[in-house]
């Protein structure tokens, strides 16, 4: 499995030195169902896609957003769960809603993500251009801009935004969503045995609870 282990609670790294996080779980899960190991790769998160279009891994997992352009390149197991564009500021803010985003001087991104995508885009699509976004190798690398004051924003998806909000004081997630989007596993395009594999592990682990059981141990409900 790549991955891009810097994206709680999803994937990532605990002091002993090993992975942690719902998609690791669940990939141990989807692994013993089939009678495989699983070994994680943690590389930045553009590396954790390509990885698994050249056969490097035979996995991908990685919160990972399914979209059209990447449906080109890679094939997507069915989605597992549904992640939320959101917005991080400053407490004291100017910013309030998604729309006063287009006031941003700058806004921070992880590098390669849907949240980069679509702000670095041209307005005339609905993002902001190039040049008022900064991709960042991590989306606590991004957190940490806006804490110093070099972005004015930050777009990821709302359950790492909520672990780096707790971590970092003053900040606050807009309560106005940016985009809505589905994640899946990823895989080699035309690895049609695995992925049939992988959709039938994942409808068995969550037909006998086990899926939800990880989740509810990474996230609490409000
Ligand atoms: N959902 C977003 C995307 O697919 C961000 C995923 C970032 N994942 C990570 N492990 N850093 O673009």
């Amino acid at each position: 499995m790549s991955t891009n282990a810097a994206f709680p609670p999803y994937e990532m790294t605990t002091d002993a030195g090993g992975f942690e996080g719902i998609d690791v779980e669940v990939a141990g899960a989807i692994a013993e169902k089939l009678g495989l190991e699983l070994v994680v790769d943690d590389m930045g998160f553009d590396a954790a896609l390509t990885a698994v279009q050249t056969g490097q891994s035979d996995i991908a997992m990685a919160g990972i957003t399914v979209t059209e352009d990447r449906k080109e390149v890679m094939d997507f197991s069915d989605s597992y769960a549904t992640g939320i564009q959101v917005v991080i500021v400053k407490e004291d803010s100017p910013i309030a809603t998604v729309d006063d985003l287009a006031n941003a001087e700058m806004i921070g991104c992880q590098k390669a993500t849907t949240g980069y995508i679509y702000c670095s885009d041209t307005p005339e699509n609905g993002g902001y251009g190039e040049d008022h976004v900064t991709a960042f190798d991590t989306g606590a690398l991004a957190v940490m801009a806006l804490v110093n004051g070099q972005v004015d924003a930050v777009v990821i998806d709302n359950e790492p935004a909520k672990s780096f909000v707790a971590e970092n004081d003053g900040l606050k997630i807009l309560d106005t969503e940016f985009a809505v989007e589905d994640y899946a596993i990823g895989l080699a395009k035309g690895n049609t045995a695995l992925l049939e594999a992988v959709n039938a592990a994942m409808a068995d682990l969550k037909a006998d609870g086990t899926f939800q059981g990880i989740v509810d141990k990474y996230i609490t409900a409000e």
